[in-house]
């Protein structure tokens, strides 16, 4: 039972998806961080894909040339995918070849569905007592408030010159506020589709071509963020002088695959971007995956790279997704904005033939005659009454079918009873005003005849039925065709880190995220005719880290890289902790959020300007308790023209705790606990003179009152204050425990099911299996019994083999390994390499990695774990562990 509840909270945790070999549990939904027979490979120098030739090898097409100057590379597709490991092998062996990997698969991070609040929540989780402001443009840019560009902007920079290059689904550039058009002298100048409308996954041929509108959304709701021109609602671009590139990597919808993203990568790099952003990831927690590679290159060569963290915080730490996780990498977290900004359709209300506009708060269903316009008819005049239409109606009331019917939301019953009690007397349209201040949300109820039902403020229920109570008459008239935005500024959890964005550190113990910027709740630029949505994830926080990094080239000049996230670290503010109550209030503590989960904090643009004391490097990792760095430093450089003297402290954060006392990944809320490390610094108070610089050496004792088991991972940061009113801050991090003796495995998680129920199949269970040669994907697994390696990994591992290993019956062709058991190959796609963290299973219909078909007979999987940080050549730093057996035959 206890086991279920894990998975369910994994579950949360999918982020891509869709291929053959694995399925992610108990979903089944299809998964798979590989391509089938597809591989990237990077050729020595001096070589190339002309040089490369294969006699004899396996038949392969050029899938992509990705030759650059910072790649010599291609990558292929094996006709023959059933003996691609076999070949892959073989290629990896010739001189040209320097590297080979199996192309990813690579998803946009499934936005985060904010907690839709439901009528009681909605009183409980927000403030009784919201007042519309007087400023509504700052709420709508209530997030260059949280992260100082708008006073940016109030100094006339907008990031004009700079050029940012979007990663994505591409840019729906004919939105009035994305420019209208593409091209030299429009917003989004130049740009290239990689994969075309239908492209939605690794099945699907690519279709390239020169034009990367959106049919997606994210794309454009991306450029948005960075870009957006005046519009009607007031949401601006935090850099609207810049122009965009566009370079499509995903269709309408569905996934996209690494090598895809590597030419991306490469041509916005080849064009002359000055900044990339990328807004999509895998699952990963490795730096040396290819893509991470491949852009920890462009980084190398100046060009900043920000790239989303990932959506999977609430499940687990040491996920950072790839690329965000390459060395250099800018990667980004999310912080929740102040203002919660949603938009609504918007109608008009004509009292005794005065018409205003009026924002309908919540809707569903659309009313017949849309446009048409009915008057207001209500149960009586009793603005408090806790029972309106709570139960039947005099037999008295008039027909409804010709009325907007309006209801005070009533404690002593759900809107369906309401809904209910109108429709008896044929009503067709139901308002609810709120019975208090603030938002009201329904549940769907447009259950025959009610065909739509809508809510207003209370204010706003309350003054209409004071209005027809004096004998004035309403009319109501919905119209869809505009939207309105609608702000709750009082958001109660805005600023706190996002509970969803990806923790780290990574597993070579690098901080990741870097820092954030608002990702919860950002209202930004759509598709098609809902021109205004709000989404939430790291997808959100990280173009506005791209644009905040164009004002600072325009304001400061050119930076590298390493200055950038020097800059903005030291700058950020790391943010208390927020405990977030489903349905209650958030509480509030006085201690700092991890810096696994928040890095340096949310970035705050004006002061990275403005700032004379530069600060290097962004971060310090005292790594893991094996590998502990006990004393490290920082350099402090003062480009002022006066003396500055600075005080440096320490400010801990609480450690946090990898797994939880039972020993599985812990999930939201985490346990943060009170220890923390004590630094001692070289100097604690130091005089630099103007152009001067001074390093200090910081020494950590890491805390001794944490439960190693669980991997306790302390953090904090170092607080900088200068006699010039300065204010700086550098994060710390370091691991009590060691990652080379981590287990992999959460115990007892790895073993054989039954491909239909995930339960452990009995020793003397027999799968009958689709005859030898049946595409995967012509098997529905979860229909078709077949056995299914079943594994939860509580960390990632470089590498995870899985050997087929024959029990009591004499196998024929088996090795002996150097192991000590008789393997005759192993599961068809395996070795698993840069295998993340998480919850994964193969059904496997009996095929081996070398092509061919086990025998039928009874076998059991010996699997094969480096360990973190271990050296693959030493037998001792791999963990073997071994399933029951099970016993196959095949249908014919
Ligand atoms: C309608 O508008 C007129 C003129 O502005 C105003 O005097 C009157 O009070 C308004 N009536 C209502 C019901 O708002
Ligand atoms: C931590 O130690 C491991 C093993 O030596 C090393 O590979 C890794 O780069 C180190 N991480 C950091 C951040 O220094
Ligand atoms: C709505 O909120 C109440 C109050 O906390 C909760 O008990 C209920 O389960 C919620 N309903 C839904 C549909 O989420
Ligand atoms: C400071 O740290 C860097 C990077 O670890 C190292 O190369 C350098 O020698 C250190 N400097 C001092 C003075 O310890
Ligand atoms: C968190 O840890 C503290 C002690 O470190 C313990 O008292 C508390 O019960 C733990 N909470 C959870 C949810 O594990
Ligand atoms: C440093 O400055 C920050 C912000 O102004 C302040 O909160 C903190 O107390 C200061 N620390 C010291 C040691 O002065
Ligand atoms: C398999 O073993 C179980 C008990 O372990 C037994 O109940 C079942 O009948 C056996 N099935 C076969 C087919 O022998
Ligand atoms: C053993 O290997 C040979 C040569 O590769 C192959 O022809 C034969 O089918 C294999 N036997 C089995 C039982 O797999």
């Amino acid at each position: 039972m206890v086991r279920v509840s894990l998975l369910a909270s994994l579950l949360a945790a999918v982020a891509v998806g869709s291929a053959t070999e694995h399925v992610r549990r108990p979903s089944g939904k299809p998964r798979s961080n590989i391509v089938p027979g597809a591989y990237i490979i990077e050729f020595e120098d001096g070589q190339n894909k002309d040089s490369f030739r294969l006699q004899s090898e396996p038949d392969y097409d050029v899938v992509l040339d990705l030759s650059s100057e910072l790649f010599q590379g291609a990558s292929i597709q094996l006709h023959d995918v059933k003996n691609a490991e076999e070949a892959a092998a073989r290629l990896a062996s010739l001189p040209a070849v320097k590297r080979i990997s199996p192309v990813g698969i690579i998803g946009l991070p499934e936005p985060v569905e904010e907690e839709e609040e439901n009528a009681t929540a909605t009183s409980a989780t927000r403030k009784s007592h919201r007042k519309r402001q007087s400023k509504p443009l700052e709420r709508a840019r209530s997030t260059h408030v949280m992260t100082q560009v708008d006073k940016v902007h109030a100094e006339g920079f907008t990031g004009a010159g700079i050029k940012i290059a979007i990663v994505d689904s591409g840019i729906e550039y004919t939105h009035p506020a994305l420019g209208g058009c593409f091209g030299e002298g429009c917003l989004v100048t130049h740009g290239w589709d990689f994969v075309g409308n239908s492209y939605g996954g690794i099945y699907d041929e690519p279709v390239p071509g020169p034009d990367p509108i959106d049919c997606n959304g994210h794309g454009t709701h991306v450029a948005g963020i960075i870009a957006a021109q005046e519009n009607e609602l007031g949401i601006l671009g935090a850099a609207p002088g810049v122009t965009l590139s566009a370079y499509r990597v995903f269709g309408c919808e569905g996934n996209t695959r690494s090598d895809i993203v590597m030419a991306a990568f490469t041509r916005a790099y080849e064009e002359g971007a000055d900044i990339i952003t990328a807004s999509l990831g895998s699952s990963s927690g490795w730096p040396s995956e290819m893509t991470s590679l491949l852009v920890s290159r462009i980084v190398e060569r100046g060009v900043p790279c920000t790239v989303a963290a990932g959506n999977t915080g609430g499940t687990g730490m040491w996920d950072v997704s790839s690329p965000a996780v390459g060395n250099g990498v800018t990667a980004v977290g999310s912080f929740q904005n102040t203002a919660v900004a949603r938009t609504f359709p918007l109608g008009s209300v004509t009292m005794d033939g005065n018409s205003t506009r009026t924002t309908f708060i919540f809707r569903d269903g659309y009313p017949s005659g849309q446009g048409a316009s009915y008057p207001v008819w209500v149960t009586g005049f009793d603005t408090d009454n806790t029972g309106d239409g709570c139960s039947a109606l005099p037999d008295d009331t008039p027909d409804l079918s010709g009325y907007w019917v309006l209801l005070r939301y009533a404690s002593d019953c759900d809107v369906q009873a309401q809904a209910d009690n109108i429709a008896a007397k044929g009503a067709e349209r139901l308002i609810i005003y709120n019975d208090r201040p603030g938002l009201r949300w329904l549940a769907a109820y447009t259950t025959s005849p009610i065909q739509a039902v809508v809510s207003i403020e209370e204010q706003e229920g309350v003054a209409w039925v004071q209005a027809l109570e004096a004998g004035l008459s309403i009319h109501v008239d919905i119209s869809y065709d505009a939207q309105s935005l609608y702000l709750d500024a009082d958001y109660e959890i805005g600023g706190a880190a996002s509970r969803f964005s990806s923790i780290g550190p990574s597993f070579e113990m690098d901080l990741v995220p870097r820092f954030g910027a608002p990702g919860g709740n950002i209202m930004s630029t759509w598709i098609g005719d809902e021109s205004f949505r709000s989404l939430s994830g790291t997808s959100m926080a990280t173009p506005l880290v791209a644009a905040s990094i164009a004002l600072i080239f325009e304001a400061r000049g050119r930076l590298s890289p390493a200055e950038l996230n020097d800059l903005l670290s030291s700058n950020a503010n790391p943010q208390v902790h927020v405990y977030e109550q489903r349905f209650a209030p958030p509480t509030w503590y006085d201690w700092f959020s991890s810096v696994a989960l928040q890095g340096a904090g949310l970035i705050q643009v004006h002061d990275a300007i403005h700032a004379s004391t530069l600060l290097s490097p962004s971060g310090l990792s005292f790594n893991d308790t094996t590998n502990f760095a006990g004393t490290l430093n920082f350099t402090l450089s003062n480009t002022d023209n006066a003396d500055v003297v600075y005080d440096i402290s320490h400010a801990p954060a609480r450690s946090i705790y990898s797994f939880t006392r039972e020993g599985w990944a812990a999930g939201y809320p985490y346990n943060y606990s009170e220890p923390h490390a004590e630094l001692a610094f070289s100097e604690s108070k130091v005089k630099i003179s103007p152009g001067g610089s001074a390093t200090i050496l910081v020494t950590a004792t890491p805390p001794h009152d944490l439960d190693e088991s669980r991997f306790p991972v302390w953090s904090g940061y170092i607080a900088i204050n200068g006699s010039d009113g300065s204010s700086l801050s550098l994060p710390y991090q370091g691991l009590l425990g060691s990652l080379y003796d981590a287990e992999q495995i959460l115990e007892g998680s790895l073993y054989i099911g039954d491909s239909t129920n995930y339960a452990p199949v009995s020793p003397n269970a027999t799968f009958t299996l689709p005859p030898r040669g049946t595409p995967p994907r012509d098997v529905n697994t979860r229909e078709t019994a077949v056995p299914i390696l079943m594994s939860v990994f509580n960390w990632g591992t470089p590498q995870f083999i899985a050997d087929v290993v024959p029990v009591g019956n004499c196998a024929p062709n088996s090795t002996l390994t150097s192991f000590g058991y008789r393997s005759i190959g192993q599961l068809n796609g395996f070795p698993s390499n840069w295998q993340p963290k998480g919850e994964w299973s193969w059904p496997w219909l009996g095929q081996l990695n070398n092509g061919e078909y086990a025998p039928p007979g009874r076998y059991k999987i010996v699997t094969r774990m480096l360990r973190i940080t271990g050296d693959p050549d030493k037998d001792e730093d791999w963990v073997v562990t071994e399933t029951g057996p099970f016993g196959i035959r095949y249908s014919s």
